[in-house]
């Protein structure tokens, strides 16, 4: 299998950075394994996420909860194998940071082992830490803020964030101590699109929306429901790109347009 865009220069923070600057939109996506990826590859994807959501579309389970890191590792290995131009983000598992002696070795296992160039961990009061932890150590980290899956048993159930102006104002505090503490890129799930925005215009790294509305740098969606493999249990802010398209190349080539144009996310994707 050849990676499509094997001759483009290859994706990092600092190129995701540049794109904010020049104000053109950011595209990436979930992927679990090398012929999605190579697929999401040539259709121009930015970057792609291992995501823990692999629990639940590829694994079966209810919650992301039971992944674990050498999981994560294994698609991880897998995913980078399909890619060329794009990056390779994976994701930090539920309890893999939560000491910083884990948080560390649990992060240079994801890149020395599974291959990620920046490693993602959910937001919770101990992150900025962690983050800091990361950053000295030279490891690219993405911070994950507003529905954050890990703790689903805390919200009882999937529910947009941010909403109460308490809760706002909070997480544009978190944003920005995230931002200071060395975060490469911050990932909004679940958010209202006013706060999304504010979050996206206060911030000088990247902000990537999934359920946050147009208003920032670049969107992720999970694979799995834009193929609309699970018929009728997609989510509220993900678009059925098969139903489209007919084809998986050509949904995911026309999910990448959409995200550049801005035409996707609508409002029929958004919250308020
Ligand atoms: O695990 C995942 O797929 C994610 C996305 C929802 C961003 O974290």
């Amino acid at each position: 299998m050849s990676a499509h865009n094997e001759q483009a220069e290859k994706v990092t923070v600092r190129t995701l950075r540049q794109m904010k600057e020049r104000g053109e939109k950011i595209a990436s996506m979930t992927a679990y394994d090398a012929a999605f990826a190579n697929a999401l590859e040539r259709a121009g994807i930015d970057f792609v996420l291992v995501g823990d959501s692999l629990g639940m579309v590829v694994q079966g389970h209810e919650t992301t909860i039971p992944v674990t890191v050498d999981e994560i590792i294994y698609h991880s290995r897998l995913v980078a194998r399909g890619l060329g131009r794009a990056m390779l983000m994976a994701d930090m598992p539920f309890m893999s940071y939560a000491s910083a002696g884990d948080c560390l070795k649990n992060a240079a296992r994801l890149m020395k082992e599974g291959g990620a160039e920046i490693v993602k961990l959910e937001w919770g009061e101990l992150e900025i830490d962690m983050v800091a932890r990361l950053t000295e150590c030279g490891v690219p980290v993405c911070a994950h803020l507003g529905l954050t899956p890990q703790a689903i048993h805390k919200y009882g159930g999937y529910r947009v964030q941010g909403r109460e102006e308490k809760a706002a104002a909070k997480m544009k505090e978190d944003a920005r101590a995230l931002e200071e503490a060395g975060a490469d890129i911050l990932l909004l799930e679940c958010v209202p699109m006013g706060l999304a925005a504010e979050i996206t215009r206060d911030a000088s790294v990247p902000v990537i929306g999934i359920g946050a509305g147009p208003d920032v740098d670049g969107q992720i969606l999970v694979l799995y429901d834009v193929l609309d493999i699970f018929p009728g249990k997609r989510t509220r802010f993900s678009k059925n790109y098969m139903e489209q398209e007919g084809s998986i190349h050509g949904a995911l080539e026309t999910y990448v347009r959409e995200v550049r144009e801005v035409s996707f996310p609508t409002e029929q994707y958004a919250f308020r």
